[in-house]
């Protein structure tokens, strides 16, 4: 059997990325070899292939590194004393976070406990959106303690996190609000959020009292969005590289702040597979690229435009 990957032998641009042939692994004690439906891509794939970023870091001096955090597939073979699941199995995960990655293959070997069933009911598809985007959206939202009635903005509401964030806060029945550009105003508006077109006037012009920032974006983005918040409003930054700056500001107007790393829950993306089989959950899905097309599907990461999330069909 083939082992095709997508890796890349030094940092740069998305030509980095070449696909190569690898041995299919062999599962060790308590993991479980996986055939790889899809893997999706997010915004850390991209920044660590650019050379940015603490794994970028953590990395350099292992490569060649195969990308890719979230997975979806079947279970193939096992390794001794895994028994959780049986041959066939649907199962995704979020696997090696932060360092190892190695969703951008198509067998990998993953502990049995890392890993969630896929209900029937969840296409493969949606399964290999869900994990890191989905958790990263639950994870900001528990740590603002978002309650009932209150109101919450959320920065790039269209994205990767942004759509499942929203649909969370909306299940909490808090107030959503949310910036986007004129293409997605209806697609929020659809889930039921307050749209507000950033390229039309920023959200500091239109919003006030606002009780809970989540911010996707980072940066002056962020900064403006802080003069939307009530007293004793709390802020989560999302986006690393401006998180220290943000809550050193926010803290000097009196609001509590912190930044975020996702971590991966496997029991957390069981409640959010849940959540999609019983419609609480959409997932968008922009664009299935073959994984022979990754270089493209980073291009489209690096627009910063995506709708929902991308995917690699890692079979095609
Ligand atoms: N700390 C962590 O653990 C962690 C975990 C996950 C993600 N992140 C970070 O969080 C950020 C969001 O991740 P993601 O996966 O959601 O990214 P993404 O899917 O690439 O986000 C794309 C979205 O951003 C929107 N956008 C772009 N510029 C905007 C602006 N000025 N105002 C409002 N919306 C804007 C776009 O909407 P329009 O097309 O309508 O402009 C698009 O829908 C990234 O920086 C990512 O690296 C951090």
């Amino acid at each position: 059997m083939e082992n095709k990957q997508i890796s890349i032998s030094s940092f740069g641009g998305p030509e980095q990325l070449v696909m190569h042939s690898a041995e299919v692994p062999t599962p060790q004690a308590g993991e479980v070899l996986v055939k790889v439906a899809f893997a999706s891509v997010n915004p850390i794939d991209v920044k660590t292939r650019a050379g940015l970023g603490w794994a970028a870091e953590q990395n350099k001096d292992h490569l060649p590194w195969v990308p890719g955090y979230d997975i979806s597939g079947k279970v193939e073979a096992f390794g001794e004393g895994a028994q959780r699941f049986v041959k066939g199995d649907n199962v995704a995960g979020f696997i090696g976070f932060p360092l190892k990655g190695g969703g951008y293959s198509q067998y990998v070997c993953v502990p049995e406990n890392d890993l969630s069933l896929v209900p029937d009911a969840i296409t493969l598809e949606a399964a290999a959106a869900l994990p890191l985007a989905g958790q990263t959206a639950a994870q900001a939202l528990n740590k603002a303690e978002l309650q009932e009635g209150e109101r919450v903005l959320i920065l790039a509401g269209a994205g990767g996190v942004g759509h499942l964030a929203v649909q969370i806060a909306l299940a909490t029945k808090a107030e959503v609000y949310t910036t986007c550009s004129e293409d997605n105003l209806d697609y929020l508006a659809t889930l039921g959020a307050h749209a507000i077109n950033y390229n039309f006037e920023p959200a500091s012009q239109r919003l006030d009292n606002v009780d809970v920032l989540i911010d996707l974006v980072g940066g002056e983005v962020a900064l403006d969005a802080l003069k939307c918040l009530s007293d004793n409003a709390r802020v989560v930054t999302v986006p690393t590289i401006s998180a220290e700056m943000i809550c050193e500001k926010a803290q000097m107007l009196g609001f509590s702040a912190t930044g975020m790393l996702v971590d991966p829950q496997p029991e957390q993306l069981d409640t959010m597979l849940y959540m999609v089989s019983v419609g609480l959950l959409k997932v968008e899905i922009f664009k299935t690229y073959p994984m022979s097309a990754a270089v493209d599907a980073h291009k489209q990461i690096e627009s910063g435009h995506t709708r929902g999330k991308i995917l690699l069909d890692m079979q095609s």
